[in-house]
């Protein structure tokens, strides 16, 4: 779907998810929701605090998880996602800390296989994601699945292109200062959701979207699995449509 505009586009997203959450509530069951971060979501984020301020949504009966974190990375750090989650929309909803789940970039080593395992257990215990929420990187990446990533990967540490280092390169002050790995959702974790939705704003995306959606399905670009998904939606505005 073409937006003419980021904004609109972001409000349908947050619609849809509110839409989710309002009808559980009505059934006295849980959503579960996979989130994203990067800039691309932020919109989607304010949308839905507008709406708990504004419209009385309550997200008590809301599980998350997020895709992914830098490692290693310190949750308070100003450069992690736990801290980009919190400022764009925990610290501003009534979900419960517990039903929040963002990947730990604090473990040793030694603990990480373990961990991702349990990552994985604790959203099929939750009864899966509902909806996927997904911003894209230049190399195709979803989550931090960089080219090379399997149709089935699952929850792990990856190391991150060069590519996507030099983009993060001006968050972190400096592209030394960037991170060299992140814990990810794998592949197979984000197509085992109900539905995903793919966001992407701008020019900059439009070539990367082109292949996403139009070019053969290869690990070489990541997205491009999504075309075996029964229930993605790309949301797009004009800009990142152009190519298309
Ligand atoms: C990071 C995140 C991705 C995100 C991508 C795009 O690499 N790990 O989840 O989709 O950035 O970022 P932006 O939305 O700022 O373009």
């Amino acid at each position: 779907e073409v937006f003419k505009n980021s904004l609109h586009a972001s409000q349908v997203v947050a619609e849809e998810i509110a839409s989710l959450i309002r009808q559980r509530q009505g059934l006295g069951k849980m959503a579960v929701l996979g989130l994203a971060t990067g800039s691309t979501p932020i919109k989607v984020y304010e949308e839905l605090v507008r709406m708990h301020r504004e419209d009385g949504l309550s997200f008590r009966n809301v599980i998350t998880f997020n895709l992914d974190e830098y490692y290693p990375m310190d949750p308070g750090s100003i450069h992690s996602y736990h801290r980009f989650m919190q400022e764009h929309l925990f610290d501003h909803i009534d979900i419960e800390p517990e039903n929040v789940h963002i990947p730990n970039g604090q473990l040793s080593e030694e603990q990480i296989k373990k961990y991702c395992l349990s990552y994985e257990n604790k959203i099929e215990e939750a009864g899966g994601l509902d909806i996927q929420v997904l911003g894209i990187g230049r190399t195709g990446h979803i989550g931090f699945n960089e080219p090379g990533s399997s149709l089935t990967s699952k929850t792990r540490l990856i190391r991150l292109d060069r590519v996507t280092q030099l983009d993060a390169a001006s968050d972190f002050f400096g592209l030394e200062y960037v991170p060299q790995r992140a814990i990810t959702m794998g592949v197979g974790t984000i197509m085992k959701a109900r539905k995903v939705i793919l966001m992407a704003w701008g020019e900059g995306k439009s070539a990367v979207i082109q292949e996403s959606v139009e070019g053969e399905i290869t690990e070489s670009v990541p997205a491009t699995f999504l075309q075996h998904h029964p229930n993605c939606l790309f949301i797009l505005d004009e800009a990142a449509a152009s190519s298309l």
